[in-house]
């Protein structure tokens, strides 16, 4: 996989993974593009820098593309920190996921032409770069007539969110579910997809001193009910849950004490999906949430769906979602747009807590 990505110009002799080598000469100059290049794990601030970069020719399979925004997510910042499940070989240019315009095909690409918009089918190739060329395999087309935003952060967040509230437990509209980290890119997809499926959302937030207007744009949303941290441990969520039916599934990016009270609300037989880890903290659940509630704990690795699945399926899903899109039920997250040669902005921001803006690099 890695091997396809564009690599930087006095790599290009060397073999990839795959043991694949980028083409040595072309008829024409090799065309160049700026990009976002880490060569060592490592603090994200310190080790990516903005370099040149020469593109391999454009083979027979292979697809040009103008990247033309790309989000900055925790998993990119945990690649560039080496501590990410999956690692580059370095260097390597960051970011998993964004849109690109084709620009240029070979003569076998058949799924897309000059003009359409495409996205990663997986992660690893490397999108924060100006330009790209890349194998045709590893590439989706996405119908241009949706919001750029939208599209740039498509492939990852809101597909991870539909395939939670669709594959681990049987919902049927009126029945509940909790989250935590409610704000974040995922949270935000899992809100309006929820909404628009007819379920009904407890939404877990930290405590900030803006809250009531984070907690006013996730209502806007569609979230029905959004709690602290701190609300969650308080007594009064009995009373609460005398009126409100107990979540079946609970999805937890967070570990620690907040997947504990995530565990602690759960229904009778409850599903928890543990997806992401921000609290570096282990899940712990109490002996009796699984003697007294049987709760079942599972994990979801939306790289792991795609490659148990075929790309006809991701595309299915990137479809069906694009129809929430315009029917106004699925926006891109709050968004802070942040041109390329001002990356360090954006790593900065996509760092700190608090911020419930996602980072885009716009090339
Ligand atoms: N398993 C998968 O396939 C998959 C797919 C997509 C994403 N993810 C994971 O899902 C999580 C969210 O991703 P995203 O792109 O949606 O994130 P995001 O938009 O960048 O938002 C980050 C979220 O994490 C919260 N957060 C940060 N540090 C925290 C801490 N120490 N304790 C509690 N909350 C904390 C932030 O809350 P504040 O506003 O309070 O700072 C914010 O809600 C990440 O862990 C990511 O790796 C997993």
């Amino acid at each position: 996989m890695w091997a396809l990505r564009a690599a930087p110009a006095r790599l290009r002799a060397r073999p990839g993974p795959s043991g694949r080598r980028a083409a040595s000469s072309s008829s024409r100059p090799a065309a160049a593009a700026r990009a976002l290049v880490y060569a060592q794990h490592g603090e994200p601030l310190k080790v990516v820098e903005l370099k040149n970069l020469e593109l391999k020719p454009l083979g027979r399979s292979d697809i040009r593309l103008k990247i033309l925004a790309a989000p900055v997510n925790p998993a990119d910042i945990n690649m560039i920190q080496g501590t990410y499940a999956i690692l580059p070989k370095l260097p390597a240019v960051g970011g998993n996921e964004g849109v690109g315009q084709v620009l240029e095909v070979g003569s076998a690409v058949t799924t897309v032409k000059p003009g359409d918009w495409v996205i990663p089918a997986d992660a690893g190739l490397g999108t924060w770069q100006t330009e790209a060329v890349i194998s045709e395999e590893v590439l989706v087309g996405v119908p241009s007539d949706i919001p750029l935003l939208c599209a740039a952060t498509l492939g990852v967040n809101p597909c991870t969110a539909y395939r939670m509230l669709l594959d681990f437990e049987k919902l049927q509209p009126g029945d509940s579910i909790i989250q935590n980290a409610a704000n974040s890119g995922v949270g935000q997809a899992v809100i309006q997809i929820a909404a628009a499926l007819g379920l009904r959302t407890i939404n877990v937030v930290r405590d900030r001193p803006d809250l009531q207007k984070l907690v006013d744009r996730l209502k806007g949303l569609g979230a029905e009910h959004v709690f602290t941290e701190e609300e969650m441990r308080k007594p009064e969520m009995k009373d609460f849950f005398k009126n409100f039916p107990r979540p079946r599934l609970a999805l937890n990016c967070v570990g620690g004490k907040s997947s504990t009270e995530l565990i602690r609300h759960l229904g009778h037989s409850g599903t928890m999906v543990t997806y992401g880890g921000m609290a570096k903290q282990p899940v712990t659940a109490s002996v009796s949430s699984f003697i007294f509630k049987d709760i079942k704990l599972r994990g979801f690795w939306m790289s792991q769906w795609k490659k148990d699945r075929s790309p006809v399926q991701f595309k299915e899903m990137i479809l069906s979602l694009c129809d929430f899109i315009r029917q106004g039920q699925l926006t891109a997250p709050v968004c802070s747009e942040v041109p390329l040669q001002d990356y360090q902005v954006a790593l900065e921001a996509s760092m700190k807590p608090f911020v419930s803006s996602k980072q885009i690099l716009i090339m």
